[in-house]
């Protein structure tokens, strides 16, 4: 038998006519980047989150990097995130100069513990960044009610979640500013790099939209308004060449069009996919029964289960004997954040942040995806709780 963690190939083979055929009209149009396809999903995936804007960029660290900017971080600024996430979350705060200020998680969510937050709030800080990880939405009130007392930003990173919900809501849609992925594993994957901005604040928009595109003509010049209010400028652009006029030193970030049209067929079936997914976690819970600590999925959310992890000091045991039969695992996450060695300069040491310390020894993850048979997900349990 063999079982990989994330097999696309059911997938695939439910869509690929229509896959094939949006991807081979792209290909004939020779309209390759920002024509229809990502006009469509823009709209699309808008509609589907219930959000003001939906501006879509080349992957979900991207999504982060600009939501940052566009909010004006900068070098000395502090952004409070969790430590248990994929690096990119942390990456994406130093890569625009800010220091990212690790918060513990709480035990039984894994996400970041929004009664720990307040404490390391400085008058550096600008910013929460919670990650809704392996698709659980975070405690979302009491995030932004820390965020309102203090008069912070909160960015939401959805980069594993889009579809779950919190108190009936999208995640995503909770906060200033949120980010999605579009990898190839995410619930909504595409075949290739993807990713989005959400936002409902049009200034935040009108500057990711700038940005994702080399901060020129129009756009550039208004978001740079927007950015420094001192610069006014309003000198006519040479008809036709409004591009070449450039305001902010931006990025080439743009999905492109196969990759849109690909996620345009993709968009319409992820509550579905995401619904088997749910119906899978709940086979697991009930055959593993209580050998095995599960992430809690709480009464005010709707979790999508990007990962499927469990807990458990056997783990090593456990993953032998699943590995024997053909059966992948993975490891999300081996090191909790604040003791990467790219951090080490910001002077956490091993024992600060304990609870995510000792989620990331005992956690591993199992085969989780819509189309997981009956038959394999009873074969799983089998090895597990032998
Ligand atoms: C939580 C989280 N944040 C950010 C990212 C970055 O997304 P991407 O790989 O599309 O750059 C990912 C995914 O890889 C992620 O899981």
């Amino acid at each position: 038998m063999s079982v990989k963690l994330i097999d696309l190939t059911g997938q695939y083979n439910e869509i690929q006519k229509e896959v094939e055929e949006s991807v081979i009209n792209v290909m004939r149009s020779t309209n390759y980047i920002m024509g229809q396809e990502v006009q469509n999903f823009e709209e699309n995936i808008a509609k589907y989150l219930g959000v003001k804007h939906a501006i879509s960029v080349a992957n979900g660290t991207d999504a982060l990097i600009l939501s940052l900017a566009a909010l004006g971080i900068k070098k000395g600024d502090e952004i409070i995130t969790t430590p248990f996430t994929f690096f990119a979350t942390a990456e994406s705060i130093e890569r625009v100069g800010a220091v990212p200020v690790f918060v513990d998680i709480d035990k039984e969510t894994l996400n970041i513990d929004p009664a720990l937050v307040e404490k390391k709030i400085t008058e550096r800080t600008k910013a929460i960044l919670p990650v809704h990880i392996f698709g659980n939405p975070c405690d979302m009130d009491a995030i932004n009610e820390v965020a309102k007392k203090h008069n912070l930003y909160v960015i939401e990173d959805a980069c594993q979640a889009i579809g779950a919900k919190y108190k009936g809501k999208q995640v995503g849609t909770l906060s200033d500013v949120s980010c999605f992925s579009f990898f190839p594993t995410k619930n909504l994957g595409g075949m290739g790099d993807g990713g989005l901005v959400a936002t409902n604040n049009d200034d935040i928009a009108k500057i990711v939209k700038a940005l994702k595109n080399h901060g020129s003509g129009v756009l550039g010049r208004e978001a740079l308004k927007l950015l420094n209010p001192d610069f006014k400028d309003d000198a006519e652009f040479v008809e036709g060449f409004e591009k070449y006029y450039n305001y902010l030193i931006g990025y080439n970030s743009r999905l492109d069009e196969m990759q849109a049209a690909i996620l345009n067929v993709k968009l319409k079936y992820i509550d579905e996919w995401n619904q088997k997914r749910r119906n899978v976690a709940v086979q697991y819970k009930k055959g593993l029964n209580k050998k095995f600590v599960f992430q809690k999925e709480t009464e005010n959310s709707e979790m999508v289960y990007h990962i499927f992890s469990v807990q458990s000091e056997n783990k090593d045991k456990i993953i032998d004997c699943l590995h024997e039969k053909g059966i992948a695992t993975g490891t999300y996450y081996p090191v909790p954040m604040h003791l990467q060695k790219v951090f080490l300069k910001l002077g956490y040491k091993e024992g600060d942040l304990p609870i995510v310390e000792e989620v990331c020894k005992n956690i591993f993850a199992i085969p989780m995806f819509p189309e997981l048979s009956e038959k394999n997900q009873n074969e799983i349990i089998k090895v597990m709780i032998r």
